[in-house]
């Protein structure tokens, strides 16, 4: 008899264990089609690349395989000035592409269509590399934003683009996500204001169609510090952010933040050294009195750690 009884547990298990999976992992794929992607999605896709938790492509998540974001001011092929400055996004050849490219179905019909017919995505190729810029076009009387590749409309190539764009322009939000997830920021904070009074804190919730095509969202779950889907439409000051991710107390004095230094790395921006026990022997002076200003935050090199997570921060608007 207990057998039996067994047997009726193991069904039953059986079926909750099937319905929760076809909740988690069908239905969501089934809604994702129906819902158009935002101007926001297709920016979050395009900056971010493939994929920026674990992959295969960058087991160790150091920030590899990424698409750069560039702030384009000039015209890559005569180098003029542009009328009005736009962002591209730069995939050096190899750089694999986001679902939205490989499968167009999931930014919602119209999107796809448009991206196809006009943005010619399907002639982007993975082992050349293609620039990609958001642009809009309508389908019955709606404006939407669709993905345009450049390299097919415009013969712009990553290396034309890497050309005239200066350094300061060129922004490693993909990477610096990658950062955002693997350093566990997610543990504490959130990016996922809710419609209650988070809105006046921390602005706007995001809309349905602003995640078609992330992976991972990183929405946090347990809210211990503040919201950072628009940090940077706070605050967008780069030396601000240095020194609070160099060691939070410096900029406020109470933070339980802990100190992200050692994405610096081992050298400075001029490829110095930086002598970290020096630097925490003379913070602990100045936090005990003895020295009337704080120590120096180092520069960080271009290709830090730290420069592409602040990358990924300031671009939270
Ligand atoms: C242990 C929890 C904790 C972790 C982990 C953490 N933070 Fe924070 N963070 C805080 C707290 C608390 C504050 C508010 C006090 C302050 O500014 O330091 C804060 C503030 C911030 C701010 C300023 C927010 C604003 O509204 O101006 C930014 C930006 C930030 N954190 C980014 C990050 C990033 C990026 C990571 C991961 C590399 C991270 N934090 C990891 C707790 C945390």
């Amino acid at each position: 008899m207990a057998f039996r009884e067994y047997k009726i547990g193991a069904r039953m298990f059986g079926i909750s264990l099937a319905s929760s999976m076809f909740i988690t992992l069908v239905m969501p794929t089934l809604d994702i089609r129906a819902v158009g992607a935002t101007d926001i999605a297709l920016d979050k896709q395009l900056a971010a690349g493939r994929e920026t938790g674990f992959n295969l492509d960058d087991p160790l998540m150091m920030g590899r395989n990424k698409p750069l974001k560039v702030l384009l001011r000039n015209d890559p092929k005569t180098n003029t000035p542009l009328d009005t400055p736009r962002y591209v996004y730069v995939f050096n050849a190899g750089t694999s592409f986001p679902s939205g490219i490989l499968h167009p179905v999931t930014l919602g019909a119209d999107q796809a269509q448009l991206s196809e017919t006009q943005g010619n995505i399907s002639l982007a190729s993975k082992a050349a590399g293609a620039v990609f810029a958001i642009s809009h076009g309508t389908v019955n009387g709606h404006e939407l934003p669709y993905i345009e590749n450049l390299t097919a409309t415009k013969g712009w190539t990553p290396a034309d683009i890497l050309l005239v764009a200066k350094d300061e322009d060129v922004s490693h939000v993909g990477a610096g996500k990658t950062m955002f997830v693997r350093e566990g920021c997610w543990w504490c904070h959130t990016l996922l204001p809710e419609e209650t009074q988070d809105w006046q804190v921390f602005g706007a919730p995001p809309a349905l169609g602003d995640f078609n095509g992330e992976s991972p969202t990183a929405f946090g779950s347990d809210r211990k510090a503040p919201d950072l889907l628009h940090v940077g439409s706070r605050n967008s000051s780069r030396e601000w952010m240095m020194m609070h991710f160099f060691n939070p107390r410096l900029v406020q004095p109470h933070s339980i933040m802990p100190r992200f230094d050692y994405l610096w790395g081992d050298v400075d921006a001029k490829g110095n050294k930086i002598d970290f026990a020096k630097w925490r022997t003379e913070y602990l002076e100045y936090h005990d009195g003895k020295r009337v200003t704080p120590p120096d935050v180092p520069e960080y090199a271009k290709d830090s750690e730290i420069r592409y997570l602040i990358d990924f921060v300031l671009s939270l608007k």
